[in-house]
């Protein structure tokens, strides 16, 4: 192995200490506990699986956490009032609604409804555009992409002037991270299932971002020697000798990248435990946006 490895799990328990010092103090300080609403529709395992992981989060940094579990059939305008009197309640520092909704949701209609101060996932349509503009700042970075970048940062990656290339392209991770790499000042490139020659162009990469979802995708010979590898992906594998029949592993090929790039994150325990370090960061921060402290 020449890689060094990107500890994913140590540096989001080391986020996850800061959120809870800071917590702690502002509780001591007489200061309304900062407090997560998460709205999860319907019965995706996954997604309840993500909700749950959200609140027990909460409940460990010392913040408060309720949850508002609706029913798949829920309509358009009762999802919108939810969201809407979360907006109004005082007590609430942060909105979250879990992805993806049922199909006959409409997911940028809520999305756009919450409210800016309490939009601590970023997906809402004036953070992403704020991410879009030069010069402009959104008031919460999407989690996931936040985690990728701030692992290069802690393990020291220079992002500008770097070639980056992010593999993917959803709204939730492929492209919020590439724009938080042009607005570091890298040079990005966004791949995707239609890009031609994506092993040559992923040859080009000091910084890879891979998010497509595929099992193990990029092999060993596409990287670059010395490049930082984030994967972003969780994908299951058949695996015999596991009990569950299966293990987690990456967009990218770990046994062989490893031997090539210089960084590299593992699956699990890299990107992984981030997003919900960097949630439990937004939401302290909503609530410091709330109290007219930021
Ligand atoms: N579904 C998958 N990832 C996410 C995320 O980061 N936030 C929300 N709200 N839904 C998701």
């Amino acid at each position: 192995m020449t890689a060094q490895l990107i500890d994913g799990k140590l540096i989001a328990q080391q986020v996850r200490d800061d959120v809870a010092a800071e917590v702690a103090k502002r509780t001591a300080a007489g200061k309304p506990q900062p407090v997560l609403a998460t709205v999860l529709v319907g019965e995706r395992v996954d997604s309840a699986t993500y909700v749950a992981a959200k609140g027990k989060a909460c409940q460990d940094l010392g913040m408060g956490s309720v949850n508002h579990h609706l029913p798949a059939n829920i309509n358009q305008e009762d999802l919108e009032k939810v969201i809407s009197d979360l907006n109004a309640d005082k007590s609430i520092s942060g909105i979250l609604v879990q992805l993806p909704l049922p199909s006959h949701l409409n997911e940028e209609r809520v999305l756009q409804l919450i409210s800016i101060e309490k939009d601590v996932d970023g997906f809402s349509p004036i953070n992403i555009g704020r991410l879009a503009q030069k010069g402009r700042e959104p008031l919460f970075v999407p989690c996931t992409p936040y985690g990728c970048i701030y692992l290069l940062e802690q393990a020291g990656v220079k992002i500008e002037g770097a070639n980056a290339v992010v593999l993917g392209r959803s709204n939730i991770v492929g492209m919020p991270a590439a724009l938080l790499l042009i607005g570091k000042n890298a040079t990005v490139t966004v791949c995707h299932s239609k890009t031609k020659d994506l092993p040559g162009v992923i040859r080009q990469a000091d910084i890879l971002i891979a998010a497509i979802g595929r099992t193990e995708m990029v092999r060993g010979d596409w990287i670059k020697p010395g490049a930082a590898i984030i994967d972003v992906g969780i994908n299951s594998k058949p695996d015999a000798s596991k009990k569950s029949g299966y293990r987690l592993v990456g967009d990218v090929n770990f046994d062989e990248a490893k031997e090539v790039a210089g960084f590299i994150t593992p699956v699990p325990g890299g990107v992984g435990p981030m997003t919900i370090a960097m949630l439990m960061k937004n939401t302290l921060r909503a609530a410091q946006i709330q109290q007219g402290e930021i």
